[in-house]
């Protein structure tokens, strides 16, 4: 067998060889791979181009003819098999992504209120349906602003229940209530009529507990005008308490001191946990202390700028968070705070 006809009887194996595993190479990696050992500098095919010269001269054409023909018969294939995989990918591709519009949406995660932001703006429009406008008083108050000005007298023990935060300046507490707030507002309006909410965050010094924080958010209501009386106090928390807890609720005044109101009261709403009967929850009393009130003390009205003989108004004051636990049936002041996303999640 002449040496050009072993060459040309390589080639055709080398072909075949080359068209065999190309049809099955999976991916793009493996075809790249084929490339270089196939048609790639030391490849069989492009070895025989250059060992030409060696060969007899007679042989030269015949060889590099089919050199030729092996060589472009396996670029076409190649071209060919890489399209398959092309085409092949893109479908897997397709298919993985594929978007089944009939299907239900995704909810986007949205953010919500904080059950104590939800509830203060249940209480502000509830107020504001009854004419009150919401008037804003400051966080840092002085002892003046915070208890004297409120009628508690210096040294009185009223002011031991307060567990003021006091500031490294003599006479600046961080406000314990919202009262001091009814000061600013009555300063800000004699002696005009007054109708206002005084909501925001209180501090005390207490003993953190299920029902005590360091802070905790107040509602101060505050109503100044001639002819107050206190049966409007008590129609108008009345109004509150049924649209806040629901139509059929239950209250009760309960006689209580506080050295701003006289008289002063707390307002009850029957426990609709047990419906009366007594629970955990009422501690067996049956009711739920939701506020303080009374009419605001001759001495408070003087010290706001109004002629107590001239001006009566009432007053309460009411702790957002409590308000929230007893409508949410949330049983630890703490969780407020607390940042826990499932806690704050179900609101
Ligand atoms: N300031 C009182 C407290 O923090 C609550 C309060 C009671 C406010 C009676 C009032 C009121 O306006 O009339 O405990």
């Amino acid at each position: 067998m002449s040496e050009a006809v072993r060459i040309i009887e390589q080639l055709d194996q080398y072909q075949q060889k080359g068209l065999e595993e190309l049809a099955r190479l999976p991916d793009e990696a493996a075809l790249q791979a084929w490339k270089v050992a196939f048609l790639g500098r030391s490849s069989q095919v492009m070895q025989v181009f250059s060992s030409l010269p060696t060969l007899a001269k007679e042989d030269r054409p015949a060889v590099g003819q089919h050199a030729n023909l092996v060589k472009q018969a396996l670029e076409s294939a190649y071209a060919g098999r890489s399209q398959v995989l092309k085409d092949l990918s893109l479908q897997q591709a397709l298919e993985k992504d594929r978007l089944d519009v009939t299907l239900p949406g995704r909810e986007p995660a949205a953010g919500r209120l904080h059950p104590d932001t939800q509830t203060l703006r249940d209480i502000t429009r509830i107020f504001g349906e009854m004419g009150f406008q919401v008037y804003r008083s400051p966080e840092v108050e002085t002892d003046e602003y915070n208890f004297s000005l409120l009628n508690f007298p210096p040294d009185h023990p009223a002011r031991d229940e307060y567990n003021s935060f006091y500031t490294t300046t003599p006479g600046v507490v961080l406000r314990t209530h919202t009262s001091p707030g009814q000061i600013h507002a009555m300063r800000a309006y004699a002696p005009k009529p007054v109708r206002v909410i005084l909501p925001g965050m209180c501090y005390r010094y207490d003993q953190v507990s299920v029902r005590h924080d360091l802070q905790f958010d107040q509602v101060e209501l505050l109503a100044v005008g001639h002819g107050i009386t206190l049966s409007n106090l008590r129609g108008t928390l009345d109004n509150f308490a049924r649209r806040m807890f629901g139509q059929t609720v239950t209250t009760r005044f309960r006689p209580s001191y506080f050295p701003f109101t006289e008289p002063s009261a707390e307002l009850d709403i029957e426990c609709f946990i047990c419906g009366g009967k007594g629970c955990l929850v009422c501690k067996n009393s049956g009711w739920l202390e939701i506020l303080g009130c009374g009419m605001v003390h001759p001495n408070v009205l003087e010290n706001g700028g109004y002629d107590p003989h001239e001006f009566s108004g009432f007053a309460a004051g009411m702790g957002i968070q409590r308000v929230a636990m007893l409508r949410y049936g949330i049983e630890d002041i703490r969780y407020f705070w607390g940042n826990d996303i499932r806690f704050l999640e179900q609101f």
